[in-house]
């Protein structure tokens, strides 16, 4: 668990960059911090691993302080994977891998190994393992940083915008990979984007914070969707903020109307989110979508407008 307890950063030139910034990361899940550009969200991750110092307050790393504790010991527990994965240019994709676990003295063998199964665990071919950083896609790059950050197994991970230079479609994979790959390792993470989309996706909990460092809300995503704060937020979420919320409300209690058969209608189960449930209502030509059981018999059906209906009223909850 990470805790931000009244954090000031004030830079020598007198910017302040984080003004009383309180949050807990819980261990073993995703903290996003997002907030439009200048906000303070890379001064705020660099301080935990002390490679930016804080001016006032605290951050404790499992209830101690990290000011009591030896910057390098501490950066040892803590990955750190940046936009442009940062990668050394003259060394292979295997040795940037390896980096870490050769400062911490493993021999050459175990750093392969580690290095292996690490291309793997990111979704990497090992073919790759002898090229340089140039001769690879940006997503590939991005992917090795991921596996550099991972190496030595460290608990907490930051990253700080790491996809936010990547193509869209590549982009999309690259998320999803990663929520995969957390859901098997579990690290602390604290996570920064400027990108709404990728917070809600991504995180366990989001921050957003303000220019001048200041924490607007913090949230789960659907309650951020759901309840914005004040103004600022509300906009920063967007205005189709609403169709957002439907992908974290299920579709379980949406009242049906009685049918007959699926009738060529396109269909949803129960456990569906709402989104997808009007997504596909959306591509029937009668705005129609079948509720079906597990074994495919019909349940029941409902509109576009029924949905509609249903998910306004939720939303005012
Ligand atoms: N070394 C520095 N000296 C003075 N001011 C700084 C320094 N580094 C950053 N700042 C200022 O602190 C504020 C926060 O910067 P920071 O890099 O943390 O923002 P950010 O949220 O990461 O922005 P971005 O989304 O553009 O990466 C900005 O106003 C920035 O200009
Ligand atoms: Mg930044």
């Amino acid at each position: 668990m990470i805790e931000f307890r009244n954090v000031i950063k004030r830079y020598a030139d007198g910017t302040v960059a984080v003004d009383d910034l309180s949050f807990t990361a819980p261990t073993g899940e995703i903290t996003v911090l997002v907030g439009p550009s200048g906000c303070g969200k890379t001064t705020s991750l660099r301080m935990i691993n002390r490679t930016i110092s804080l001016t006032e307050g605290d951050i404790l790393i499992d209830g101690e302080s990290i000011t009591s504790q030896n910057a390098v010991e501490l950066r040892r527990k803590i990955g750190y994977v940046i936009q442009q994965a940062g990668l050394f240019p003259h060394r292979t994709v295997l040795e940037n891998i390896g980096t870490v676990p050769k400062l911490l003295g493993w021999d050459k063998d175990k750093r392969r190994k580690r290095s292996a199964e690490l291309m793997e665990r990111v979704g990497l071919d090992p073919k790759l393992a002898n090229r340089y950083p140039a001769q690879l896609s940006g997503g590939q790059q991005q992917r090795i940083g991921v596996a550099r950050a991972l190496a030595a197994d460290p608990p907490i991970m930051l990253m700080d915008e790491p996809f936010s230079a990547i193509d869209p479609i590549v982009r999309q994979e690259l998320q999803e990979e990663f929520k995969r790959l957390q859901s098997e390792i579990a690290k602390t993470i604290v996570f920064v984007t400027h990108d709404i989309d990728e917070a809600i996706k991504l995180g366990d909990q989001v921050a957003v914070l303000r220019v001048g460092g200041m924490l607007a809300q913090i949230d789960s995503p659907a309650d951020l969707l759901r309840h914005p704060t004040d103004d600022f937020v509300k906009d920063f979420v967007g205005r189709d903020r609403g169709y957002r919320a439907l992908s974290f409300m299920a579709a379980e209690s949406l009242p049906l109307k009685p049918c007959d058969d699926a009738d060529g209608h396109p269909t949803f189960k129960k456990s569906d989110s709402l989104r997808f449930v009007l997504d596909q209502a959306l591509t029937s030509p009668h705005g129609k979508a079948i509720c079906v059981d597990d074994a495919g018999k019909p349940v029941g059906q409902t509109t576009q407008a029924e949905i509609s209906a249903y998910a306004t009223e939720r939303l005012q909850d």
